[in-house]
């Protein structure tokens, strides 16, 4: 019970990979608080599961919107005094080859992907700096490797990248840890949402031959905002079946 005393907010926990973090802390601590665009997925599996309903509270916005974030931020400090474990989640992906993105493809994905980021780590560090302690989680991808057919979305998880490597340098003195999560091919309405001919693709790229599970990247997470990882900062765990090892090749 590691996570017994402290307060984790979660972005994007409506589903998929968010929603396997958030179900993960709450067999632990009390005190989750969880951020979604959508209300009704979320609300779905909160409901569903009866066990967590009721100890994670849900709040309903936009994670590009900064009124939202430090008005979410302020009501979490106002009732648990500390916020010790941010993981920014949520995540969109507009794929195409760079002439067919539209600036507004462009600038969704940066917003959503970046910016959001970016708005809940300048939330929550005041707070995490005044108690000396802290714990952010960014879900990159492997995709900011470079991925054909994503260039936004590249371009933002590599942002993010470079968001965390520089945070964890301006904050390790503060005993702010902060490293990323750099999911591979994992089952969730998003992988869903691709054709069967590029899931199939996808898959025979795949070293394991099999996607991975919210619960894997879930995990990985856990680890880094333990203080068992107390000594890790600014890096980027690839959790991918061994894709991001190089090209599988026969
Ligand atoms: N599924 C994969 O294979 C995979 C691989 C690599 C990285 N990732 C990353 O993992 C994260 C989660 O991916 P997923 O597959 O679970 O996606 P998903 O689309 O299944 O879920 C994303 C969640 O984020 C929420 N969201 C989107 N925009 C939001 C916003 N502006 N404000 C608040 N909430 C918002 C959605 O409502 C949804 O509940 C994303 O950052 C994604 O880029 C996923």
């Amino acid at each position: 019970m590691e996570f017994k005393n402290k307060t984790v907010l979660i972005t994007g926990a409506g589903q998929g990979i968010g929603a396997g973090i958030a179900r993960h802390f709450m067999r632990e601590t009390a005190s989750v608080y969880l951020i979604d665009i959508n209300s009704e997925p979320l609300n779905s599996w909160l409901t569903k599961s009866p066990s967590a309903a009721g100890i994670a509270e849900v709040f309903i916005g936009d994670v590009t919107q900064p009124e939202f974030i430090d008005s979410t931020v302020e009501s979490i400090l106002a009732k648990e005094g500390k916020i010790d474990i941010l993981v920014n989640n949520a995540g969109i992906i507009r794929d195409n080859f760079i002439t067919g993105i539209s600036a507004e493809d462009w600038d969704n994905v940066l917003r959503v992907n970046l910016k959001g980021p970016f708005l809940l780590c300048r939330a929550v560090v005041p707070g995490m700096r005044e108690k000396n302690y802290g714990k952010i989680v960014n879900i990159i991808s492997r995709s900011w490797l470079g991925n054909p057919g994503q260039s936004n979305y590249a371009a933002s998880k590599g942002g993010l990248v470079s968001l965390t490597r520089t945070l964890a340098l301006e904050l390790a003195r503060f005993g702010i840890n902060v490293n990323g999560v750099s999911p591979g091919f994992i089952d969730t309405p998003m992988t869903r949402g691709l054709s069967e001919k590029v899931r199939q693709h996808l898959l025979k790229l795949q070293p394991t031959g099999k996607m991975g599970q919210p619960e894997d990247i879930a995990e990985a997470v856990a680890f880094l905002a333990s203080d068992r990882a107390q000594f890790i900062t600014g890096q980027i765990l690839h959790v991918d079946g061994g894709k991001s090892c190089g090209i599988l090749s026969f």
